[in-house]
């Protein structure tokens, strides 16, 4: 069954002109589900196999200044498929390529590459980063993660692909394990989550808890929250089981990461508790959250979810440059 509605209106899609995608709270639950149907919409075209033109002679700059697979590349391929080209910048701390490495400022680099671009597509590991990138922006930027801050595109996805499974988000339980501290594709996950009626459990040791700025935000929404470091108890509960990696490149003290990092494994017991139907997302890259064994459960989804990663970053890219044909 297609739970989308279809392509949007022209109206609907001239909002979206011009304007940055730095995190999910500048957007309203309309917006939100104008970008999934723009998405259902290429997704839709990539099946039929159709050559897309929406974007030819546009050019995205891809600046990644923290490792990355899925985001990267899917926006690099998203790009491609819709007919423009990419310019690239892949560096991370002790293998950096950008004249970054020479002391040149953040600001200052993208006040140049605006020049060589009509959109910037950005992962930082500094937290914050995406309010500097986005002052110094002159062309649309999309937040690919700026530290512990926020990964938007993420969220988008993860949303899109609950719809897919799922049919809906409104009445499910979802339960967010791992690293909610430092993990910024949950703090992205949470601001969408909350245009919802949801019930959210967060699973995590008492060093990972979610910010608390983030508690404060889901009360004003009236969202129920539950908190357990029981990943048996909240697996029986969760019709959408989000686990995440803990985030070994935040942690200060090394043995500290080594004490904590297999605190949740998820293995078939858990999916056994499971209710009838439910999902397991994860962002990924997993470390050793999930073994290998659940991957043949049908309701794990996190590689079906990295695979919408390319529509969603089509849908975003083609919206922020006003070119959706
Ligand atoms: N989920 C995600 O952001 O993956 P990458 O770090 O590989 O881009």
């Amino acid at each position: 069954m297609n739970f989308f509605t279809g392509k949007p209106s022209p109206e609907a899609l001239s909002f979206f002109k011009d304007r940055n995608i730095l995190d999910l709270a500048h957007f309203s639950k309309q917006e939100l589900e104008t970008i999934m149907n723009v998405a259902n919409y290429y997704e839709e075209s990539l099946n039929a196999k159709k050559r897309l033109h929406d974007m030819d002679g546009k050019i995205l700059a891809a600046l990644f200044f923290e490792p990355s697979t899925r985001t990267r590349l899917s926006f690099e391929a998203a790009m491609h498929r819709l007919g423009g080209n990419v310019i690239t910048v892949t560096e991370s701390a002790g293998a950096q390529t950008s004249s970054l490495a020479k002391g040149e400022t953040l600001s200052d680099s993208i006040t140049v590459i605006n020049a060589y671009c009509d959109v910037i597509a950005c992962r930082s590991p500094i937290h914050g980063a995406r309010l500097e990138i986005a002052q110094a922006a002159t062309v649309p930027v999309i937040n690919c993660g700026d530290g512990v801050g926020q990964h938007p595109s993420q969220a988008l996805l993860d949303i899109y692909t609950i719809i897919k499974e799922k049919g809906g988000i409104d009445g499910l339980t979802f339960a967010l394990v791992g690293d909610l501290k430092n993990g910024r594709t949950v703090h992205s996950l949470v601001d969408a989550l909350a245009m919802y009626d949801v019930k959210l459990i967060f699973v995590s040791p008492p060093e990972l808890k979610m910010p608390s700025f983030i508690y404060d935000k889901l009360a004003a929404n009236g969202i129920p929250i539950e908190e357990t470091d029981n990943l048996l108890y909240a697996s029986k509960k969760a019709d959408v089981l989000y686990m995440t990696r803990i985030q070994k490149e935040r942690f200060e003290d090394v043995q500290e990461y080594e004490r904590i990092k297999d605190v949740f494994i998820l293995t078939d017991l858990h999916v056994a508790l499971l209710p009838p139907g439910a999902i397991i997302l994860h962002p990924l890259p997993r470390v050793n959250e999930i073994v290998t064994d659940v991957d043949s459960y049908p309701g794990a989804a996190y590689f079906r979810q990295a695979a919408n990663g390319l529509p969603v970053r089509m849908a975003l890219l083609a919206l922020v440059t006003g070119c959706v044909l």
